[in-house]
């Protein structure tokens, strides 16, 4: 297709048949939902930009139901689309024509919880808030924390190799994921639910499961390695008046706060000025360009309080920071913490975003919010940067009144140019989805890609699981 954004032809799967429905309702009775106002939620993205036309959603309890769903669907050629909380931000979790849609939403069990060693093992679709409250009053939490909490799972995590606010305290996924089962496209369960810490027994296959969206297995089981609850947590909420004197507070952050530095995140004046408009949430500092959120997470709240002062009068007195607050109590923590979560539910008011989640070097991250800006003149409605500055990660966005095909030509492959011209990454924690794939080439070379390919091709022969996702339509 001319747009490469753009769903291809739809392939030559075979179509739900009556005998298939008869066959799926035999093995989930009530749990196979054909009801169209049923369906509807599950076939559009949480973006409201990618629109599927599935007649079938399966909402199986266990590993054994799923693997049965995928021996049947293999054998009959019917494609399947796996979807967690449909929180998805590329449009991978939705089908693209009518592919079944294979919901975890009632695989929410916890298997087990070892207080010593730290380490959650449950089903993929538990709830990520829901995980979080169950480890707290455990005295841990999870290792991840996303703005999408309330509604993601697990599962969908670990699929997207989902980064979010604590990455820079505690890794990403890839080093506190311990173990995965995950089913494979031919219903075969391939059990690497490992709760070890070190385990370098020939290669490690959960990894290729980690951000493959679904495409290579649907995962079903999770063990996770999780710090224990901070006793004490501070949030400052800091203004700068340039990006400059932001990555100076950064470095001077990481200098004086070190160990107990848990989220160095960032978001500009156009975001602000939205979550005022559709939010009605309010600035707690004076007006500034730039904002800071820092988060402390320590074992003493004296010791980290004097530590965080310091820190605070370091950047103060040096004038990097022009204005700030600091909270230490829940509901303050929490509405500060508001200011950075919900941009992205800010955003979906304005109309139609374009979203782009890149890593690059950290010094560079917001000049392409500024370069983009002069580059599209006044063809967009607003061009927005926010992002995990401890990782090196800026969501730029952009928005339209509606879709705009001509604004859209004008971002890609503009945005792509200037991230491969870094030896940036054009997708940093949200994964290629539909809206991404054919872009894969700006960050990976084609032996890599075809390397990814004949991965998906020995485990997904048939190509059945979650098609025309992540890799491109063609392989060079
Ligand atoms: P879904 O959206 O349902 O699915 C995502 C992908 O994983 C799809 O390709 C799907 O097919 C596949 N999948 C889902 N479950 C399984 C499974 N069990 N087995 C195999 N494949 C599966 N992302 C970040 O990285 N950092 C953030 O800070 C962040 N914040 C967000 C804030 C908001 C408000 C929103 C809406 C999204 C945010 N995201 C963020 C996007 C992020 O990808 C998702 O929130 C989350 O990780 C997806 O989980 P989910 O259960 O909703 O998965
Ligand atoms: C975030 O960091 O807020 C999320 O990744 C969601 C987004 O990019 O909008
Ligand atoms: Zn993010």
């Amino acid at each position: 297709p001319a747009n490469p954004s753009a769903a291809p032809p739809r392939l030559p799967f075979s179509r739900v048949t009556q005998e298939d429905l008869s066959f799926f309702r035999a093995l989930l009775p009530g749990r196979t939902i054909t009801d169209p106002d049923l369906l509807k939620s599950s076939n559009v993205d949480w973006l409201k930009t990618v629109q599927g036309s599935s007649d079938v959603l399966l909402r199986p309890k266990t590993t054994e139901g799923v693997s049965q769903i995928l021996r049947y669907c293999n054998e009959r050629n019917l494609a399947v689309c796996p979807q967690g909380g449909n929180t998805g931000l590329v449009g991978g979790s939705v089908p693209v024509f009518d592919e079944i849609i294979l919901s975890t939403s009632l695989m929410n069990q916890v298997f087990a919880f070892d207080n010593i060693s730290g380490i959650l093992t449950c089903q993929a679709g538990c709830v990520l808030e829901n995980l979080s409250h169950y480890l707290e009053e455990r005295d841990f939490i999870m290792p991840l924390d996303l703005g999408a909490k309330g509604s993601c799972h697990i599962g969908g995590n670990v699929s997207t190799n989902a980064g979010g606010l604590r990455l820079l305290r505690y890794g990403s996924l890839r080093g506190t994921v311990l173990g995965l089962e995950v089913v494979l496209a031919d219903g075969h369960v391939l059990n690497c639910l490992a709760t070890l810490r070190k385990d370098n027994t020939g290669y490690d296959l959960k990894q290729l499961f980690i951000g493959s969206e679904g495409t290579l297995g649907v995962i079903t089981a999770v063990s996770i390695l999780c710090p224990r609850k901070p006793k004490a947590v501070n949030v400052a909420f800091l203004g700068c008046s340039s990006f400059q004197q932001l990555l100076e507070t950064f470095q001077c952050c990481r200098g004086m706060l070190g160990e107990i530095l848990s989220a160095f995140e960032f978001l500009d004046a156009s975001c602000m000025n939205l979550l005022e408009k559709h939010l009605k949430l309010t600035n707690p500092i004076t007006e500034c360009p730039f904002y800071i959120v820092i988060e402390t997470a320590g074992s003493n709240a004296t010791h980290d309080e004097e530590k965080l002062h310091q820190f605070l009068e370091e950047v103060m007195t040096s004038s990097l920071v022009t204005d700030g607050t600091v909270a230490t109590e829940a509901t303050k923590i929490k509405a500060l913490w508001s200011l950075r979560e919900r941009v992205t539910e800010a955003l979906t008011h304005e109309g139609y975003t374009y979203k782009y989640d890149i890593s690059l070097p950290v010094e560079k991250i917001y000049d392409l919010v500024q370069d983009m800006r002069r580059h599209l003149g006044g063809m967009a409605k607003n061009v927005v940067g926010y992002g995990h500055v401890g990782d090196g990660n800026l969501h730029l966005n952009i928005t339209s009144p509606s879709k705009d095909f001509d604004l859209l030509a004008a971002i890609e492959p503009y945005v792509y140019e200037w991230t491969s011209q870094w030896k940036g990454s054009i997708s940093a924690e949200h994964g290629l989805g539909l809206k991404k794939r054919n872009y894969i080439y700006y960050s990976k070379p084609s032996e890599a890609v075809a390397l990814m390919g004949s991965i998906k091709a020995m485990l997904d022969p048939k190509g059945i699981l979650n098609p025309y996702k992540t890799l491109p339509d063609n392989i060079n």
